[in-house]
């Protein structure tokens, strides 16, 4: 297996910039040296102090969203030609918790795609299954259903640069992980559509990671998984000895 295991830490609406300054003081030490591809995805207000406290570090840097027109009357958002613009090279993208609160849907999730890859950036394409829809046995339909619109009019080159991640909904921020069998058949599943859609080579060079309740502690089990290449980090990624360890298990 060729691909990159790649992880990446999501901060969600936590850290201002002047803590943000301090975490990354403590991370840089902590996993250099690192096997695997690290990443911080942070909110807009950090991405200054992230870029400069991580240039010249293993550390690439990451938003959290990003709006899909270039530019415009879009008060409030954020455009990729200003991410990159900024020295910013992931993007997390149609997170559960944009889909839940924000509205976001497959559509706008494909739009974001796009218009991120059309900007040079990186994106982390979130994808997953609530309790009910595990329950009523439609986890790998949703899911390859999430994968094909997001990944609409996105060409074969630039797949080269997507990461989807598989964030099941009821293990977020819940502590309720799910097994390394249940990961790594719906990484799987992702891994089985975009080869489908993009044939074998494409599929097997993909990061297809896992997220929800990864931790220190379940990292390694997870990340045995032939399936599942790294993972996306929510609670655990704002310590810096705990990401640490999760990067050593995928290194
Ligand atoms: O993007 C990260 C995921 O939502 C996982 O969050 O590790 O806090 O469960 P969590």
């Amino acid at each position: 297996q060729n691909r990159k295991a790649i992880i990446a830490g999501n901060w969600k609406m936590n850290m201002t910039p002047t803590e943000a300054g301090h975490l990354i003081d403590a991370l840089v030490p902590a996993v250099q040296g690192a096997n695997c591809e690290v990443v911080i995805c942070v909110p807009f207000t950090d991405l200054c102090v992230a870029v400069a406290k991580c240039s010249g570090t293993n550390i690439h840097v990451g938003a959290e969203n990003v709006h899909f027109e270039k530019s415009g009357a879009f008060t409030g958002e954020i455009s990729a030609d200003m991410l990159t613009d900024l020295g910013v090279e992931y993007v997390v993208i149609g997170h559960s918790e944009r889909r839940q609160y924000f509205a976001e849907t497959d559509e706008t999730v494909n739009k974001r795609a796009r218009a991120a890859l059309a900007g040079g950036l990186k994106p982390i394409i979130c994808v997953g299954e609530s309790l009910a829809q595990r329950e009523q046995g439609v986890t790998e339909e949703l899911v390859r259903m999430q994968v094909k619109i997001a990944l609409n009019g996105v060409t074969a080159e630039e797949l080269k640069n997507v990461v989807i991640a598989y964030e099941p909904i009821w293990a977020i921020g819940t502590g309720k992980t799910a097994t390394a069998d249940q990961a790594q058949e719906v990484c799987a599943a992702i891994r089985k559509v975009v080869g489908e859609l993009y044939g074998e080579d494409a599929a097997k060079a993909l990061t297809v990671q896992y997220g929800g309740s990864m931790n220190a502690k379940n990292a390694e089990e997870l990340l045995s998984k032939p399936d599942v290449d790294g993972g996306l980090i929510g609670g655990a990624s704002l310590k810096a000895d705990q990401f640490a360890i999760i990067v050593d298990a995928a290194s």
